[in-house]
């Protein structure tokens, strides 16, 4: 008989303790932190599900690969080997390296976007969205209406909607859309994936307008592995052999590589277009740093070009959307409301079915995540009204898995604190805004439980 359980495929060489503390320290410290998990020291938390990027835990490979790092300041040899691991995979002709994402999107929307212009996207991040405010255009989520019902379960609930996209660019004049993105797989939206065939439909429509396609491409390694599990045609492709065709279908893309580049830090954005390469690279000179490190030491460039080329491998991926369904499946039978079908790098419990009694606006997610907090030392984040105000289409916790860190064991434990909030929802009070900053609020906002 084969045998079925999947196990995590690597050995632990090096480890890093995690600490202990009551429940009443929990509530001092999150008091102190004014019910915003993000103003809490790390080291007072035991399971840090804050998120997926740039926590990750690097390989042998990679470590050695580090010690390679050419430091020079112009034309390093670590920036010839980040470049040609990148071309190997997205293809295009210009990778600009950057600090992480969200340099990669201000240089690209600094570069392509002005005042009145439209962006759309299946779902922009809160940091895509914000660097589409900040030069005054709009940022516009044309998710499939699938893809916005949390229960509801579709196996590509990330596609875009392109009778929607198509009637947009109709409504609001081809000039004013200077770029339309994808984000694989669809972090604001469930972490949900994107199907080839929808890449195919969007890039189509947009080459018939003319309007260039990017792809926000952070965790497009685990895209491919759901495009290889579940749509029709590339069961006997590799992943990576998916992933080129993906980015074929587009005109370049933005990366945070601290996702499935498997780095701490880094990112880097992709075009083809020589002009535009060119005023991107003048600006990233003038913020980032010049064009052959872009923000990064010479060992964070080889750390990248090797991790992202391991984020392909199979029994890797086969591993990491596995055990990010283990926990998905396991709360899910017990009731609890999550987002359907399990993500890839993350699980998102929908707050709204889980505190009923809680409105919008109250922040049913920031209450969730504080008690899972108070409960367990479990970390995890709001993506809902705190995050996007008005935006928001849903109230989400989500439990992001970062990338070889935590075994089976740290997940059952995860398991069973959040089966414990469960039974003691119907005591769980909303939260009112104290402070807010103004943009990108979430991160530093302070908020009080509802008396
Ligand atoms: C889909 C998506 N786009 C962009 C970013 C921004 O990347 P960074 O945090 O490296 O700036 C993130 C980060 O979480 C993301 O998930």
């Amino acid at each position: 008989m084969p045998v079925k359980t999947i196990i995590e495929p690597f050995r632990i060489k090096s480890v890093e303790p995690i600490k202990w503390t009551t429940r009443e320290q929990r509530e001092n410290l999150l008091k102190a932190a004014h019910y915003n998990l993000f103003l809490l020291q790390a080291d007072d938390v035991l399971i840090d599900l804050l998120t997926d990027s740039g926590t990750g835990a690097m390989s042998t490979y990679q470590w050695a690969a580090i010690m390679e790092g050419d430091e020079s300041y112009a034309g390093s040899r670590s920036f010839d080997r980040f470049r040609n691991s990148i071309q190997n995979i997205v293809g295009y002709k210009h990778v600009i390296p950057t600090h992480q994402g969200r340099a990669a999107e201000r240089i690209l929307f600094g570069v392509t976007c002005k005042k009145g212009d439209i962006v759309p996207n299946n779902t922009h991040f809160d940091t895509t969205r914000a660097n589409v405010e900040f030069v005054g255009a709009e940022a516009v989520d044309l998710v499939i209406a699938e893809g916005r019902q949390p229960s509801l379960n579709h196996p590509f609930k990330g596609n875009m909607d392109v009778a929607a996209l198509e009637a947009l660019i109709q409504r609001v004049g081809r000039e004013r859309i200077p770029l339309v993105m994808l984000t694989v797989t669809n972090n604001s939206g469930g972490g949900q994936p994107v199907s080839m065939e929808n890449v195919r439909q969007v890039s189509a429509t947009c080459k018939s307008y003319g309007i260039p396609l990017y792809f926000d491409a952070c965790r497009f390694a685990e895209n491919s592995w759901f495009i290889k599990l579940r749509e029709k045609g590339y069961a006997d492709k590799t992943p990576k052999e998916i992933a080129q065709e993906m980015f074929r279908y587009g005109d370049g893309c933005t990366m945070s590589a601290k996702k499935d580049g498997m780095a701490n830090i880094g990112g880097f954005l992709c075009t083809s277009d020589d002009l535009l390469a060119q005023q991107e690279k003048d600006l990233l000179i003038l913020t980032e740093g010049y064009p052959t490190y872009g923000g990064l030491a010479g060992r964070d460039l080889e750390a990248i070009a090797v991790g992202i080329q391991e984020a392909l491998e199979e029994d890797y991926l086969r591993y990491r959307i596995a055990s990010t369904a283990y926990l998905g499946e396991h709360i899910a039978e017990a009731g609890v409301p999550i987002v359907q079908p399990p993500g890839g790098h993350a699980i998102y419990i929908d707050a709204r079915s889980f505190l009923p009694h809680i409105s919008s606006d109250q922040f049913p997610g920031v209450a969730l995540a504080a008690e899972l907090y108070l409960e367990g030392g479990i970390r995890s984040v709001e993506i809902g009204t705190l995050m996007f105000a008005g935006a928001a289409q849903m109230d989400l916790v989500r439990l992001a898995i970062p990338r070889r860190v935590y075994t089976q064991s740290h997940i059952d434990y995860v398991v069973e604190v959040i089966l414990e909030v469960f039974k003691n929802r119907k005591g769980i009070r909303g939260m009112s805004l104290i402070y807010q900053a103004p943009f990108l609020r979430h991160f530093t906002a302070h908020l009080s439980p509802v008396i």
